[in-house]
């Protein structure tokens, strides 16, 4: 099947996209141990998939509080600008745009993953019913800390100073995680926030603190640059609304309002959600749809108007040279699933053969 609607350009806000094949963010825990540095892994595994029209890269934590799992990367200090800005070189190098994704993971997270001071915070101090991976094993999320007013204000600044970061590091544009239950997510959802003040009860409020995150990421780098990641009615990590369906509309209708660039929707059939009709009846700007697709599907979802374009996650894990095989038809090598995860050397992270064998 002919797929040129999905090699066909795309202008995205203020970015040209090359082809509507987009790399849908996927965390692979490989950061360095010690400060939550990207390495010259990263470098390679990034530059070997510059053929997409845009990287989404895994999520990054704005700030030490923010991160949750083991071994994620940071963008919280002048160490992890330099580490980036040699993988954004290498994309850029290639002819490919990043976007870096800012996930503050809020109440989900475990003490062990974070440095020795860094805070769990959220709306309020209600555990994610879920567990975790640490580096002893799989553990129960603990209690975080309610958030108090300053705590939002200086959360918010944090995510002010990352885009700045991510400026610095040569990003093309930053993606707001706002979706599978992270610091955004908690605030939106009523289970996650019972809080009694502007920041929770009504839509308005518990819309509040994202209104001022997509703010502070707008000024500092051009809301033309700034992308939003949804997954309406998924309850990963706990996430559980009483409305997610009129919740997410809000979300689109301020993502509108403000005209954000993009947004990143996850299809869940399962939540009875159709999250693409929902994002397309409330927002205008581009939307990339997400999971599951093959070529010849985001082509024909693409020709539909359901969606401008697509990210590919787990078949970019396997595949470098993705879009050359979605030209030839394949054939796509199979993911690894020992290695997703972890990990020192290139092993299932840089040594999938592209197609001429030479990896
Ligand atoms: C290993 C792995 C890690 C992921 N990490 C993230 C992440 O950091 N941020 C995010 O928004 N989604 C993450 N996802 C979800 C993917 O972006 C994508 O939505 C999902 O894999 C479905 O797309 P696919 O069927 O093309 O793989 C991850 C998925 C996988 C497989």
């Amino acid at each position: 099947m002919a797929i040129d609607r999905l090699l066909s350009p795309l202008t995205i806000g203020d970015l040209s996209l090359k082809n509507r094949v987009v790399m849908a963010p996927m965390t692979r825990s490989r950061a360095s141990q010690d400060d939550d540095c990207v390495s010259d892994l990263h470098e390679t595994y990034y530059g070997q998939r510059a053929n997409a029209g845009l990287i989404i890269t895994e999520g990054v934590h704005p700030t030490f509080d923010g991160k949750g799992y083991n071994r994620t990367p940071g963008i919280c200090n002048d160490a992890h600008v330099g580490a980036w800005s040699r993988v954004t070189q290498a994309v850029h190098d290639r002819g490919g745009l990043i976007a870096c994704q800012l996930m503050h993971c809020g109440r989900v997270g475990h003490p062990d993953n974070k440095s020795d001071k860094a805070r769990m915070l959220a709306p309020s101090a209600i555990a994610a019913q879920a567990e975790i991976f640490t580096a002893d094993g799989m553990k129960a999320m603990p209690t975080p800390e309610p958030m108090s007013l300053a705590d939002i204000d200086a959360v918010v600044a944090d995510y002010g100073r990352a885009a700045q970061r991510c400026l610095s590091a040569g990003f093309d544009g930053v993606e707001l995680h706002c979706a599978s239950g992270y610091l955004p997510g908690q605030f939106l959802a009523s289970g996650s926030n019972q809080r009694e003040d502007e920041y929770g009860g009504s839509l308005a409020n518990r819309l509040r603190f994202i209104e001022r995150v997509i703010d502070v990421l707008a000024n500092v780098i051009g809301v033309a640059r700034v992308g939003l990641r949804i997954s309406p009615g998924n309850r990963y990590n706990d996430h559980i609304d009483a409305t997610p369906e009129a919740t997410y509309a809000g979300l689109l209708q301020l993502a509108e309002r403000v005209g954000i660039a993009w947004v990143h929707a996850i299809r869940m059939p399962s939540t009875g959600i159709d999250s693409l009709a929902l994002t397309r009846a409330n927002y205008s700007g581009a939307v990339i749809g997400s999971d599951s697709y093959t070529a010849s599907e985001a082509e024909e979802s693409i020709g539909e108007g359901r969606v401008d374009a697509v990210s590919f996650g787990r078949l970019y894990i396997a595949n470098p040279d993705l879009v050359e095989r979605f030209k030839q038809g394949g054939p796509f090598n199979k993911m690894d699933k020992r290695t997703i995860y972890g990990g020192e050397g290139s092993a299932g992270y840089t040594d999938y053969p592209p197609l001429s064998g030479d990896a």
